[in-house]
């Protein structure tokens, strides 16, 4: 054999020893733990073939505790570019059978190599975590290389999406990137993500609980907010991302794709002339009314079990892909608390960041009450919405269907946060508050002084209602720019998010705003 043949022998053998990670008994062993390798994760989140891996030959440079006879090709993950959808993206997979996945000095500088090149190329960075957390070896190396990737997920944020998915432990200040990030997918069974484990927890505060318990998908996608996917497996994981993909830009100066529309753009939903109730406490589903407006009934939401009184999520009119919100008035009447507003803001600046069109459907009765809202921050938490709806200079669309009371119907993208087409159903009620409080306010004294209080009550609700609840006291103003048919509600808003598409607003010039946080 030539001595060149022998080279590319080596290379090909070298490869082969890459491509095994910890070697086949750790792959063994990650499959019985009802987990996919680094690389097994790749192939499935990418087209076919696209994948191409840097880095492949790095290893480790620690020598404590024994560590330079323990070294692994790759070091502990996988990293590279390939495309979804034939896009442009980067990745990096922690690959557990390497000590763990845990994050060495090496490790990180792959990992930041990727994110720079990303940065670099304005595409999209995925991260796929399994982790032990530091390298215990590495010492400080190791929490340097932590905020050497945290700093790069700071000054990539707004400027390419983030995606983290977590498909293994996710533990101690590890958790920080996901969080810098802009979706984090946890996929049931197999991922937790918490500051501080159970053990710890125990000693701490003596509390009994098991990682799931603290920390798992369940757990993280309805009570803390922190993850905004939860998938029944790691496969399923990776196809929500690819499904996110499409509903997004590869960068902050990009519109997201296109996608071709064979939902006719007149389709009349008759449905909608007749789904709100006579009766104003009595709900209906907003699910119904995404379902009939959007192309093909698609939405893709985001925090489905967080917060439910606010729905968001991406859709498409006309191909276009928008960021929904909306009200659920089937859950907690759709009032606004404080959770329901940061979900909401969260949502709407990513869309803004991104230049993804809103379209806001409102039926709002107000802000819920109480000490336990009032105690939590309630004030800054609608301030957050507010301000997130106000500062955003991507075309917003606003149709109102039912209730928008008070500072409720201000938060949720009204005429004067720069709303460009504020539509309202013409069994809208849009006023300073709802009829039977407004009469209690004005009117006690003089019920209390009649024969009848009841009656008296109820007419001048009846003659509030009358002057107020409705959609043209606010377009009398010009706060609403038209009253339109329910059914027609699919074409209207295509409509106006196609004369908005030239639509340039900037705002003034700064460091960065202060949000109230
Ligand atoms: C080095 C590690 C490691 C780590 C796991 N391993 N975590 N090696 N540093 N942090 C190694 C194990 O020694 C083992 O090696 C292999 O990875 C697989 O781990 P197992 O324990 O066999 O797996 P499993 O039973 O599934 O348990 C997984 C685990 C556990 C829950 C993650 O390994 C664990 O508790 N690890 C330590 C977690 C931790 O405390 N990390 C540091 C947190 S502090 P062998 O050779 O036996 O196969 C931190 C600070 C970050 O991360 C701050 C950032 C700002």
């Amino acid at each position: 054999m030539s001595s060149q043949l022998e080279k590319v022998k080596e290379l090909i053998e070298l490869r082969a020893e890459a491509r095994l990670g910890g070697g086949e008994k750790a792959i063994e062993k990650q499959h019985e733990r009802g987990k996919y390798t680094a690389r097994e994760r790749i192939a499935q989140l990418l087209d076919e073939g696209s994948f191409e891996e840097l880095d492949m030959f790095v290893r480790h440079r620690c020598t404590n505790f024994g560590q330079e006879k323990k070294s692994y090709l790759g070091d502990g993950v996988v990293t590279g570019y390939g495309t979804i959808e034939g896009r442009l993206v980067y990745v990096f997979a922690q690959d557990f059978t390497v000590f763990g996945g845990s994050l060495s000095e090496t490790m990180a500088l792959k990992i930041c190599k990727v994110m720079d090149m990303a940065m670099k190329m304005g595409a999209p960075v995925i991260g796929l975590n399994d982790s032990g957390g530091a390298r215990i070896q590495e010492g400080i190396n190791a929490l340097a290389g932590y905020a050497e990737i945290f700093q790069r997920n700071i000054m990539a944020s707004g400027v390419i999406p983030q995606i983290s998915a977590i498909l293994g432990p996710c533990a101690g200040g590890a958790v920080y990137s996901p969080a810098l990030t802009d979706f984090t997918i946890m996929a049931k069974g197999i991922s937790y993500m918490f500051l501080t484990g159970p053990k710890v927890v125990k000693t701490v505060t003596g509390e009994d609980v098991s990682q799931d318990a603290l920390g798992g998908a369940e757990v993280h996608s309805s009570k803390s907010g922190v993850c905004h996917f939860a998938a029944d497996d790691g496969e399923h994981a990776l196809k929500i991302i690819r499904k996110l993909f499409s509903y997004i830009p590869q960068n902050n100066l990009e519109e997201a794709p296109l996608k071709e529309c064979n939902d006719p753009i007149d389709r009349l939903e008759d449905s909608l002339n007749d789904i709100i109730p006579d009766s104003p406490t009595r709900p209906y589903d907003m699910y119904e009314v995404i379902g009939a407006i959007v192309d093909n009934g698609e939405f893709l939401e985001v925090q489905r079990d967080y917060a439910k009184n606010i729905i968001v999520g991406f859709a498409r009119f006309n191909g276009q892909s928008v960021g929904i919100v909306a009200n659920q008035p089937k859950y907690l009447a759709g009032v606004l608390d404080s959770n329901a507003s940061r979900k909401g803001a969260r949502f709407v600046r990513f869309c803004d960041a991104f230049n993804i069109p809103l379209v806001t459907l409102v039926d709002v009765p107000g802000f819920l009450p109480g000490t336990g809202q009032e105690y939590n921050g309630v004030i800054l938490h609608g301030a957050k919405l507010l301000y997130a709806f106000g500062e955003a200079t991507v075309p917003k669309v606003t149709v109102t269907l039912r209730k928008s009371y008070g500072g409720s119907h201000i938060v949720m993208s009204c005429k004067q946060l720069r709303g460009d087409m504020n539509y309202a159903w013409p069994t809208a009620e849009i006023a300073v508050m709802g009829g039977a409080g407004a009469v209690e306010v004005l009117y006690a004294k003089e019920a209390k002084a009649s024969d009848n209080p009841a009656q008296v009550l109820a007419d001048r609700e009846a003659e509030y209602n009358k002057l107020f609840c409705n959609p043209y006291n606010a377009a009398k103003y010009g706060y609403i720019d038209d009253v339109i048919e329910p059914r027609n509600t699919r074409f209207r808003v295509i409509r106006a998010l196609q004369q908005l598409a030239t639509k340039k607003v900037m705002n003034p010039a700064k460091k960065h705003g202060n949000i109230p946080l």
